[in-house]
């Protein structure tokens, strides 16, 4: 793990898009270590767009992204891989929908892969005892999992990295139900007795604010409230109302 910065992740008046189309317009928020920020906003906002563009895949137009207080040189589309790898090495993490496996691998081959050259808090053992499931199949390969299998190998592949900033989109995405709930204290305890700073984009609202410390809903690609997670639990018309502004 690397050195910890008392923000692990923050970003200033992000303008992004795909070419010529802005869809980010000027997007705000920071993560601190050992918290759990929630994504949230109706299809199309530009939740996924705001992880892509923190990895380093979309064309950044305008404004900042600071990784462990470094702030970052703007990624342009001739150089998408170079800024992904340099961002990883900095301890970004980025769970992609069934991505960046390696199918004709095993289980086991892409959690080694997963761990690298890394060391650090989190163990084959821990990810063992976290994902009972994966280690069942661990001779399988990659390519031959259901949906929530591959989701579960690319969620424990980025945890064996040692991110300091995970970020994950639509975790539940294919995953039964009793499943999300057990990987929900799972991404606790990756904040909390590892001090990693979580970024979770959810369909799922009263499920990512039951985990979550802080929310943010994205609207048409600006920041349309920002609210601790207790706060939207308690006053879950604020959400509601926050979804449908500027309709
Ligand atoms: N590769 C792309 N090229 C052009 N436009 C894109 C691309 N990817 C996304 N968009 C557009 O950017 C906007 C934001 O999309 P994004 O995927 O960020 O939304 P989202 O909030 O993640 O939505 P969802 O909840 O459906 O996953 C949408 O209008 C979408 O059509
Ligand atoms: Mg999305």
């Amino acid at each position: 793990m690397i050195a910890v910065s008392p923000v692990a992740l923050e970003v200033h008046d992000l303008v992004a898009g795909y070419g010529d189309l802005t869809v980010l317009r000027g997007v705000s928020f920071s993560v601190k270590p050992g918290k759990i920020l929630t994504i949230l906003g109706p299809n199309g906002a530009g939740k996924s767009t705001t992880l892509l563009t923190i990895s380093g895949l979309t064309d950044q137009q305008g404004g900042e992204i600071i990784i462990n207080g470094e702030s970052q040189a703007r990624s342009r589309s001739s150089r998408y891989g170079a800024t992904v790898r340099s961002r990883a090495q900095l301890g970004l993490g980025h769970v992609l929908e069934g991505r960046g496996l390696f199918s004709d691998c095993s289980v086991a081959e892409n959690l080694k892969l997963g761990f690298g050259k890394a060391s650090g808090p989190i163990t084959p053992a821990l990810i063992n005892e976290w994902f009972p499931k994966l280690a069942q199949l661990a001779q399988r390969t990659a390519g031959s999992l259901s949906g929530g299998e591959q989701q579960m190998l690319s969620l424990a592949r980025a945890m064996a990295a040692q991110p300091n900033v995970l970020m994950i989109d639509e975790m539940s995405l294919g995953l039964a139900p009793v499943i999300v709930e057990e990987l929900m204290p799972v991404l606790r305890s990756l904040a909390d007795e590892h001090g990693v700073a979580v970024i979770l984009v959810e369909q799922h609202v009263q499920l990512a604010l039951s985990i979550a410390d802080e929310a943010v809903v994205l609207n048409r690609g600006v920041v349309a409230l920002k609210a601790s997670a207790a706060e939207l639990r308690a006053n879950p018309e604020r959400i509601t109302e926050s979804y449908f502004a500027g309709q």
